[in-house]
């Protein structure tokens, strides 16, 4: 029934946006595209394989061969073909910088440090993960999950690291290569040893996902409605840091926003973007398991609110946030790992 608050994208007004204060980019389609009918979002076949996503220090060289044989047929598709990497990675940029205008407004519609935050993103990696699998024709096909929130996965894994993949990306901070630990309220250099840093680390974990995340909105980020509430700015904890810090930590510092990971319009060209965010994903989930569900937004206008990708069959789907928050439903899950930072109250 979608209430005049809730939020989705007018696609057509997508126009230049800013990627830095001094940089406009252009991520928007084809011109031909816009606009283009669309279906609304289907749950996959339940009879279909669950696709697992495993810990990227986990996967075995069978895995990294097929995703990795994907990943550059997908980098070869032209700029026309909605499946392309480039448009995937300009996905990003077209929702977190304000390409498009909201649904009946002139204000621009931008996801981040808002409760859009976690579903929007699900969405992204969702029709991502599934064109990556048909690539291949592998319907069993699972993105990996970069755990950098547990100590054997606090380095940048090995698969990206290797200069002959498709997975390497010269856009990073060369310092910041494996054996560096990651630092993940990461601000500057603070050059910690290896086991301060990795115990910092999880004191940190325990309070971004536990002692200071006891509210939807600390977790969730402030709520971001059409009209009078504007553009609300208030990220929830996970998303400031680890997410926020990690972006910075792994783009390039000799480039002005630390592209390409460091900046809204350039980070998803990154490989490792897909690792990233399946993590956040799922520490999403945590967080829910952690609290019980107790604070699962029931708000219609959340819920309501939509947005457009397109899937693997180059449909253009209309999806809404309550399509997309129950993952067994979406076909796919998280191999467990241990939380150390559960029992690692400062
Ligand atoms: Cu939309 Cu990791 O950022």
């Amino acid at each position: 029934i979608g209430g005049i608050k809730a939020l989705g994208p007018n696609l057509t007004t997508c126009h230049p946006s800013f990627g830095r204060d001094d940089l406009l980019v252009h991520c928007c389609p084809p011109a031909f595209e816009t606009p283009v009918p669309y279906v609304d979002f289907l749950s996959p076949d339940p009879q279909s394989p669950v696709r697992v996503r495993r810990p990227a220090h986990l996967v075995d060289e069978n895995y990294i061969a097929k995703y990795n044989k994907a990943l550059s047929i997908m980098k070869s598709l032209p700029y026309d073909d909605p499946r392309s990497f480039a448009r995937q990675a300009n996905l990003h940029c077209l929702f977190c910088t304000g390409a498009y205008d909201q649904q009946n407004s002139n204000a621009p519609l931008s996801i981040h440090r808002t409760w859009l935050f976690f579903p929007w993103h699900r969405m992204m990696i969702y029709f991502h993960e599934r064109i990556i699998g048909s690539l291949i024709g592998d319907d069993t096909f699972a993105l990996p999950y970069w755990a950098w929130d547990i100590p054997e996965g606090m380095v940048i894994p090995d698969m990206y690291m290797n200069k002959n993949s498709s997975f390497f990306h010269t856009e990073r901070d060369v310092s910041h290569f494996s054996p560096k630990i990651v630092d993940l309220n990461y601000a500057y250099e603070r050059n910690l040893s290896p086991e301060e840093q990795l115990d910092t680390n999880l004191a940190f974990m325990y309070n971004q996902m536990v002692s200071g995340a006891r509210k939807m909105e600390l977790f969730m980020g402030c709520i971001y409605k059409a009209g009078e509430e504007g553009y609300c700015n208030a990220p929830g904890t996970v998303e400031l840091a680890p997410h926020n810090t990690l972006h910075t930590w792994v783009g390039s510092n000799l480039n002005p926003g630390r592209e390409d990971m460091g900046k809204f319009y350039s980070a998803a060209r990154d490989p490792i973007f897909y690792a990233h965010h399946p993590n956040i994903d799922r520490l999403w989930e945590v967080w829910r398991e952690i609290h019980q569900n107790q604070m699962d937004i029931k708000d219609p206008d959340w819920l309501d609110s939509f947005f457009f990708f397109y899937d693997e069959n180059l449909k253009l789907v209309k999806v809404e946030v309550r399509d997309v928050l129950d993952i067994t439903k979406l076909g796919y899950s998280y191999e467990q790992v241990d939380r150390p930072w559960m029992n690692k109250r400062p």
